[in-house]
């Protein structure tokens, strides 16, 4: 299964993600969890990285697109993959469409997570996740049994550097300038998925179920 979560910052994609990663075996690959391993590895691409999301702005598409298409010819990803966060803009939906033709394969679902703007600055700005697992938790929607350690693997509980004030406004400004015209990128190809994402993570997972049951 070829799968994209698509969706505004603070949607639902890492969270349904973990739902999906624990019913299914593919591979959850987040650019966002990838670069923020770069920036705590202290490696240059990092370094650069961490420029663009502190300030709520995009990393460049040569750079996301190159590691990218590198984490996709990896052998774990013959069975499908999850791509989380990926593609954001145009140019990346297109290079991804090149990789996976090369590959032999498509996008099978783009499956857009949908959540009014309000909504979602409460939940980045009330997000915490683990350092170690990733796992994601929220101080009021989704808290941990014990404050500040995660449920599954006892990792310290952090917030994100982007989560706060200015970074979050710009993140949506950027969302809907680069990443909202993949909406009908993808109704276009007729393999788009619209979810309803305001509502329990349960409820949405529900409905992506019934989309990966359909594939
Ligand atoms: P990335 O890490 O991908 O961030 P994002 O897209 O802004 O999305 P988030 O991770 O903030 O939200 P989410 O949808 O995963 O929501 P979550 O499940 O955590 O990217 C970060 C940065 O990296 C970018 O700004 C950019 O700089 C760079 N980057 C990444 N990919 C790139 C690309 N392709 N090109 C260029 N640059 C790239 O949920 C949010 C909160 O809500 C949590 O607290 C959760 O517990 C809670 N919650 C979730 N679902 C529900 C629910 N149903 N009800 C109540 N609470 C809920
Ligand atoms: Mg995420
Ligand atoms: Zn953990």
């Amino acid at each position: 299964m070829n799968i994209i979560l698509m969706g505004p910052p603070g949607a639902g994609k890492g969270t349904q993600a973990d739902l999906i990663k624990a019913n299914y075996p593919i591979p959850h690959i987040s650019t966002g969890d990838m670069f923020r391993d770069a920036v705590s590895n202290g490696t240059e691409m990092g370094i650069e990285a961490k420029k663009y999301m502190d300030s709520g702005r995009l990393v460049p598409d040569e750079v996301t697109i190159g590691i990218v298409q590198d984490r996709l010819n990896a052998q774990d990803c013959n069975q499908g993959f999850l791509l989380d966060g990926f593609p954001r803009t145009v140019k990346q939906a297109e290079a991804l469409d090149q990789v996976l033709a090369q590959l032999g394969k498509r996008v099978e679902a783009a499956i857009n997570i949908d959540v009014p703007e309000d909504i979602l600055v409460e939940r980045m700005t009330g997000r915490i996740s683990c350092k170690d697992c990733k796992t994601v938790y929220h101080l009021k929607f989704n808290a941990p049994a014990k404050e500040g350690v995660c449920d599954k693997c006892g990792g310290e509980l952090v917030q994100r550097s982007d989560d706060q004030g200015e970074t979050v406004k710009k993140r949506l400004e950027v969302y809907a300038e680069q990443t909202n015209p993949l909406i009908e990128y993808y109704q276009k190809q007729g393999n788009f998925y619209g979810i309803d994402g305001n509502r329990s993570s349960q409820e949405v997972f529900k409905d992506i179920e019934k989309v990966m049951g359909s594939l």
